[in-house]
C-alpha cells in the first residue's frame, strides 16, 4: 500500500533522513519509534509532499508519488495529521469539518458563503464517529488538548484517505487521554479498513496496537518487524537503554 525506497533527506550538511526502506501492507498498523531528533517527522513530511527528498522514492499502491504536491497526495488517498495541532481555533468544530471535507473536494471558496449547509450531515456523522457531536458547536480553540486532537482525527479523515499518516496522535495527552485517542484511531482504523503509519513516544501504546515497527536513530533505520523481534532487538535495547513495552519509557536523545 505504501513504500518507501532509499530515501534521503538533508539539510544543509545534516542528514535528518538517511537511505530509508519502509513497506506497509493494506490494513496493517505500522509504527516508527525512535528518540527524539530521530527523523520521525521528517519521514512523514517526505512521504505526504511536505518536503522534497534528497534521494529517494515513495510510492502508494505501486505508484510513484516522489515530488507530488501535498494536496494531491492527499487526494490519492495519504491524508495525515501534524504534531503539532492544525486547527482552525476561531471556528467551530462543525465548521473545522466541513472546511476539511470542502477543501478535499475543490470548494473551498465557497465556504464562507454557504457555510451553514456545506456537507453538513458528513460532518455531523464524521462528529459523531469520532466522539465530538456533543462539542459540534463549540469554538475549536476552546477545546481540551485532547478533544482538540481528536479533533485533528477528524479533519484528517474528512479527506476520505486509504493511509492514514499520525504523527504522535497523543504528544502531551495524560495518561487517560491517550488511551481513549488510541482506542478511537484503533476502532476507526478497523472500521474503515485504514491503512495506519503513525509516531508515537509511549512504548506500551506502540506494542500493544502496531503489527510492524520501524525503529529509527540519527536518521537510520535501525531495526524492523513484528513487535516480538523489535522488543529483542539489542541495537533497540541500547538505543532505549532497557525493556522496552512493559511501562512508557523515554528514550535517550
Ligand atoms: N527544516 C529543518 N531544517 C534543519 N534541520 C531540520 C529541519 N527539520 C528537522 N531538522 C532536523 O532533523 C532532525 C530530525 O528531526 P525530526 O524529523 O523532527 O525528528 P523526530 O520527529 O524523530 O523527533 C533533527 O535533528 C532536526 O533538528
Ligand atoms: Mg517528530
Amino acid at each position: 500500500m505504501l513504500e518507501v525506497k532509499g530515501l534521503s533527506k538533508s539539510f544543509g550538511g545534516f542528514r535528518a533522513v538517511s537511505e530509508v526502506d519502509l513497506a506497509v501492507a493494506e490494513g496493517e498498523i505500522a509504527a516508527v519509534i525512535g528518540p527524539n531528533g530521530a527523523g520521525k517527522s521528517t519521514l512523514f513530511n517526505l512521504m505526504t509532499g511536505h518536503l522534497q527528498p534528497t534521494a529517494g522514492r515513495v510510492l502508494v499502491e505501486g505508484r510513484d508519488i516522489t515530488g507530488v504536491a501535498p494536496h494531491k497526495i492527499c487526494g490519492m488517498g495519504l491524508g495525515r495529521s501534524f504534531q503539532r495541532t492544525n486547527i482552525f481555533p476561531r471556528l467551530t468544530v462543525l465548521e473545522n469539518v466541513q472546511a476539511a471535507f470542502l477543501a478535499h473536494r475543490g470548494q473551498g471558496a465557497n465556504f464562507w458563503s454557504r457555510s451553514e449547509r456545506l456537507c453538513r450531515d458528513e460532518s455531523e456523522a464524521l462528529l459523531a464517529s469520532i466522539g465530538l457531536a456533543g462539542r459540534a458547536q463549540a469554538t475549536a480553540g476552546t477545546l481540551s488538548y485532547g478533544n482538540q486532537k481528536q479533533l485533528e482525527l477528524g479533519i484528517a479523515l474528512a479527506s476520505d484517505p486509504k493511509i492514514l499518516l499520525l504523527d504522535e496522535p497523543t504528544a502531551g495527552m495524560s495518561a487517560g487521554e491517550t488511551h481513549e485517542t488510541i482506542a478511537l484511531i484503533e476502532r476507526i482504523a478497523r472500521e474503515r479498513g485504514l491503512t495506519l503509519l503513525f509516531t508515537e513516544h509511549d512504548m506500551a501504546v506502540v506494542f500493544s496496537i502496531s503489527h510492524k515497527i520501524t525503529v529509527m536513530h540519527q536518521g537510520r533505520v535501525i531495526a524492523h518487524g513484528d513487535p516480538t523481534t523489535v522488543r529483542a532487538d539489542a541495537e533497540v535495547r541500547r538505543v532505549y537503554l532497557g525493556d522496552l513495552g512493559d511501562r512508557p519509557m523515554s528514550p535517550r536523545s
